[in-house]
């Protein structure tokens, strides 16, 4: 498999990044500094370039550096030049005023999930963690990312459902449990609900398969590890029709709907019972690298290119074991990795090829 590779990059005015030019290898690249000098900001520019969006904020105004009052506000720019296989492209991610663009080749991409799916990236920041131990939203996220590759038609209809949902609420608010207009919005809902759902199965499927192995190499004793999805609402019409008029009078009171995909989730158990409530501290650990691992995996095989990987000061999170089974990983696929750290002694990339760059006050300087 082809790995993807970003050549070079150039970043301007994005947060406290004012100014950066430079070549990375194409294995490990590890930026280092103290806390507060732009490491994650510049994993978050890459992430934009690759993907259209953040990995932090859903609001591109966020990216625009901050400025004293009265003072104009700069383009936010990155450009990125990408190499799969024999072929070379430039990417550009732009917010201007407040409002982002993107670019391949100085073309605009059919839509925003054209651009997201030209170069695939997985980043693994220490948010990630509450994969494992916190409420489902993340893992929707992973399902969402994912299916992004394995069903691209199917999950595009997220922000239809959300839009019918939406409406569906607020129509019952309106006008009322009775109200015939509320049997429209439930049609769309179970429409586009399905489909969401349909896309999410499938990704599921085969990052459980992915996982599990990945699990059991980092467990060698069998921990009994099952991962199953979990649908928010009856996978067939009918059902899901008698089931979001018998809620109504119930969503109308708590403000928001109890069934539909929103409420998706990814069921993690060890033994039968449920990883969030009795998992332990290493075996959270190991399930999100095992799930973080098949994201990598399965993003790969459905896209047919090596994602670029982005590591966010995962191993001060991670204990010691658990870092030695990453690293492990790390060596063992190959691929261009772009990591952040406050300890670069720590990152065992063991004589691979290895730029390092030093971050000072949002300036990056290359070590050597
Ligand atoms: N929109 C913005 N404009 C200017 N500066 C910003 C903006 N957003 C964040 N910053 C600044 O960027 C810096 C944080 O950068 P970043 O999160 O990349 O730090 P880091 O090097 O990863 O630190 P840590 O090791 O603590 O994770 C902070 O000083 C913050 O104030
Ligand atoms: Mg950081």
């Amino acid at each position: 498999m082809e790995s993807l590779l970003v050549l070079a990059l150039s970043i301007r005015n994005f947060r406290n990044l004012a100014q950066a030019d430079f070549r990375p290898s194409p294995r490990f690249n590890v930026f280092s500094g103290d806390n507060g000098q732009g490491k994650t900001n510049v994993l978050e520019a890459l992430y934009a370039v690759l993907s259209s969006k953040s990995f932090r904020t859903s609001k591109v105004a966020d990216l625009m550096p901050h400025t004293e009052p009265g003072g104009v506000a700069e383009v936010v720019s990155v450009r990125a030049k990408v190499r799969e296989g024999d072929m070379t492209r430039e990417q550009r991610f732009a917010v201007d005023q407040g409002t982002r663009s993107v670019r391949i080749d100085d073309k605009r991409p059919r839509s925003l999930l054209a651009y997201a799916t030209a170069s695939p990236v997985v980043v693994f920041h220490p948010g990630e963690l509450s994969l494992s131990t916190g409420p489902s939203a993340e893992r929707r996220k992973l399902l969402d990312r994912v299916a992004l590759f394995v069903a691209p038609t199917g999950i595009s209809e997220l922000e239809a459902y959300t839009r019918a949902q939406r409406s569906r609420q607020k129509t019952l608010e309106a006008r009322g449990i009775d109200a015939t207009d509320v049997d429209h919005w439930e049609t769309l809902v179970i429409q586009h609900g399905l489909a969401l759902m349909e896309a999410r199965a499938a990704a599921a499927e085969r990052i459980v398969s992915r996982a599990l192995v990945a699990f059991e190499s980092i467990f060698t004793t069998p921990l009994g590890c099952e991962i199953s999805y979990v649908p928010g609402a009856p996978r067939e019409a009918e059902a899901f029709r008698a089931e979001l008029r018998k809620n109504r009078a119930l969503d109308l009171r708590r403000g928001t709907a109890r069934i539909g995909p929103h409420r998706d989730d990814l069921a993690l158990s060890l033994k039968g019972a449920a990883a969030r409530t009795s998992a332990s501290q290493g075996q959270h650990r190991a399930l999100v690298l095992a799930l973080k691992a098949a994201e990598i995996a399965v993003i790969g095989e459905a896209r047919g290119a090596r994602p670029v990987l982005l590591l966010d000061d995962v191993s001060s999170e991670l204990d010691r074991a658990r870092t030695e089974a990453l690293f492990s990983f790390l060596r063992a696929t190959e691929g261009q990795v772009f990591l952040t750290t406050t300890r670069p002694e720590l990152i065992a990339t063991e004589g691979a090829e290895r730029a390092d760059f030093q971050l000072r006050q949002g300036v990056i300087s290359p070590l050597s």
